[in-house]
């Protein structure tokens, strides 16, 4: 199974990848995750995508596209994955295109995770993550268990300040790409809205 989360910041795509990717076995690969590491371990890549990351901005197109695809080159990725967050520019998508042609494979869904600005920004600044784990939890919608709640962490873009420019770029260059898919017959639109179970029943139905 090759699939693609896409969907606004906050919209539970790390949350539903996790769980998908316990189903379908196969690599849970986030751009986002990759660049937070590259930032936690100080590699050129990681002091490149800081400042960009830290202001709510895209990474540049150059940087993450030789990230991803050599990620999905690697074994663990042969038999398929779950990218969360890239693509998020036609430049992406089209990248993307062209290492799945070259490698002889097809993408088999894109699930569209879909939650109104509005319900977003509560999300976002209320989640934390396990740095030992990676679990996200959130302080009022699935709040850590008390042997966690001391060591979880905020992410240094989870302010209402860097939200507004992360929504704002994932309107002007990520919800582009959904025609793209669309049009590919690929698209799987899923309502966002409700409990995390919820929306796993339905990406579940969504994907049958
Ligand atoms: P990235 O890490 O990809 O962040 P994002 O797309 O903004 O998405 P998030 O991780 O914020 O949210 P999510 O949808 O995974 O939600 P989650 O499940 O955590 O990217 C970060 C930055 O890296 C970008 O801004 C950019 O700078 C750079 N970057 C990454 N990829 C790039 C690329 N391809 N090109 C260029 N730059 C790139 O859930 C959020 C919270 O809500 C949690 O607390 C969770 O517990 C809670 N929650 C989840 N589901 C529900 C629910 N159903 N009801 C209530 N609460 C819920």
């Amino acid at each position: 199974m090759r699939m693609i989360l896409i969907g606004p910041p906050g919209a539970g795509k790390g949350t539903q990848a996790a769980r998908l990717v316990e189903r379908f076995h196969i690599p849970h690969i986030s751009s986002g995750d990759m660049l937070r590491a590259a930032v936690a371990e100080g590699t050129a890549l990681g002091r490149t995508a800081d400042g960009f990351m830290k202001a709510g901005q895209l990474v540049p197109d150059d940087v993450v596209i030789g990230m991803v695809i050599e990620r999905i080159a690697k074994p663990d990725a042969a038999a398929g994955f779950m990218l969360d967050g890239f693509p998020r520019t036609r430049p992406q998508a089209e990248a993307l295109d062209a290492a799945l042609a070259r490698a002889g494979v097809d993408l088999d869904a894109v699930l569209l995770i879909e939650v109104p600005d509005d319900l977003i920004l509560e999300r976002i600044t209320g989640r934390r993550s396990d740095p030992q784990t990676g679990a996200i939890y959130h302080v009022t919608f699935n709040p850590p268990p008390p042997d966690v709640a001391g060591r979880v962490v905020q992410r240094s873009d989870d302010t209402e300040e860097a939200f507004g420019a992360r929504l704002a770029k994932y309107h002007a260059e990520t919800a582009p790409i959904v025609p793209f898919y669309e049009a590919k017959g690929l698209l799987r639109r899923v309502d966002g809205i409700g409990k995390p179970d919820e929306v796993t029943d339905r990406i579940h139905r969504a994907l049958a």
